[in-house]
């Protein structure tokens, strides 16, 4: 009986495999909507804390709302000794999404709520998770550095008390302001490789923190979270504005491809870069310097030579990359620095996922040889 060939999706390419109500990118204005609002209004007029309150609630906080969020997230922040402990016994020689991963996976093992999968108990873990993050991701940073750790502030935001916990002072508006920036854009983006990860183990009936253990690890490649950190070594490695073209032919005849560019869903221009951009430009405005000033015009040499030769578009890990070396952050953290921010969005869809649960289970086109029988010598040797 003749058979049809299925049609394979790989990469699962223009595949619609679920609905959700969290975000979304709309193509013809080429915007991108989390529950609805346009990002670049909630990232103009809203704290990073409000997104994610949107984010799990659907909607933003009230003024006492928004007050016993953030009392809650910051009572929350401190690590216990044993978990300290724990990653300050890890190798320096390991990636700081090592660390963070396995952070994860420990605070999963010693949190004590009862794991019935119900969306109150995933909201306390949620919070503990955006809560905690920032402590072991700062810490990490200090250890590399030699340096002790710096407690949270119940006193400060989100992104202030991260910096503060980084680098020991809390830095002007402007750039606390661009950090934040970042935060709300890298929040959330819809069924990107890591969500889809969080989701594909939510929907065996697993756990929140194997959830995101095993987002925080798709996270880690240079295809997609990894790329913001790949961006810098990329301008490290080109050092003159004047060697982007050069540079860009060999790459492209090596047929590696140009980090912090292109991108699954966005095919004329990533829709966040016009913000995360502006801010960066403020940035350097601000730390104006021979090295900044190098950097800056090495990155828009770069941009402007990648599009009129291959008309592949920034996207947002590439003025973001740029932005957090300008703050000072050693390149290993800055993936970490998206986790924190991500953490948001995959826990808003771990919460969807099991609010209308199917396995996650596709199929495969199998082209491995037909049916034979197994040597006779295998059965006795
Ligand atoms: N450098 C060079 N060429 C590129 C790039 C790039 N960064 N991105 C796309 N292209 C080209 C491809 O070579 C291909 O050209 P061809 O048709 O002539 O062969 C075409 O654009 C389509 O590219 P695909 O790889 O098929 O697009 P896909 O949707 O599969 O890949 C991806 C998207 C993985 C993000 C890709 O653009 C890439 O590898 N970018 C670099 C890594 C990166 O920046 N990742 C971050 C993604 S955003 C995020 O995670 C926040």
């Amino acid at each position: 009986m003749p058979t049809t060939t299925p049609a394979i999706h790989r990469g699962l390419a223009g595949v619609v495999v679920d609905t959700t109500e969290i975000s979304t990118v709309i193509q013809e204005t080429n915007s991108l909507t989390y529950r609805g609002y346009p990002v670049q209004d909630l990232a103009t007029h809203h704290t990073f804390e409000e997104i994610a309150y949107l984010l799990w609630h659907g909607e933003l906080p009230d003024d006492a709302q928004l007050r016993d969020f953030q009392a809650r997230e910051r009572s929350l922040r401190p690590t216990n000794r044993t978990t300290s402990a724990l990653l300050a016994r890890l190798p320096e020689t390991c990636h700081p999404m090592d660390v963070l991963r396995t952070a994860v996976s420990f605070l999963g093992a010693e949190d004590p709520t009862e794991d019935d999968g119900s969306l109150t108990a995933n909201r306390a873990k949620s919070l503990t998770l955006l809560a905690k993050l920032p402590t072991v991701v700062a810490a990490d940073q200090r250890r590399r550095r030699g340096l002790d750790p710096i407690p949270p502030s119940p006193e400060l935001g989100y992104a202030e008390n991260f910096l503060h916990m980084c680098f020991g002072t809390v830095p002007d508006p402007e750039t606390v302001r661009c950090f934040e920036t970042s935060l709300i854009l890298y929040a959330e983006h819809s069924f990107n490789a890591s969500t889809f990860t969080a989701r594909v183990v939510t929907s065996t009936l697993s756990d929140l923190y194997s959830a995101v253990t095993a987002a925080i690890g798709a996270l880690k490649g240079p295809l997609h979270g990894g790329a913001n950190e790949a961006v810098m070594h990329m301008l490290l490695e080109i050092g003159d504005p004047q060697r982007a073209e050069e540079w860009l032919e060999e790459a492209l005849a090596a047929k590696r491809k140009i980090m912090g560019f292109g991108h699954r869903v966005y095919k004329h221009g990533d829709s966040r870069v016009p913000i995360m951009q502006d801010a960066l430009d403020r940035l350097v405005a601000r730390a104006a310097g021979p090295e900044t000033t190098r950097l800056a015009t090495l990155h828009a040499a770069l941009q402007h030579t990648v599009i009129k030769r291959k008309g592949v578009h920034p996207n947002l890990d590439y003025p973001a990359g740029l932005a957090y070396h300008l703050m000072g952050f050693d390149t290993p953290t800055f993936t970490p620095i998206f986790v924190m921010s991500r953490i948001a969005g995959w826990t808003a869809h771990i919460s969807e996922q099991l609010a209308h649960n199917a396995l996650i289970r596709p199929l495969a086109s199998y082209d491995g040889p037909g049916q034979r029988p197994v040597p006779a010598s295998i059965w006795c040797p």
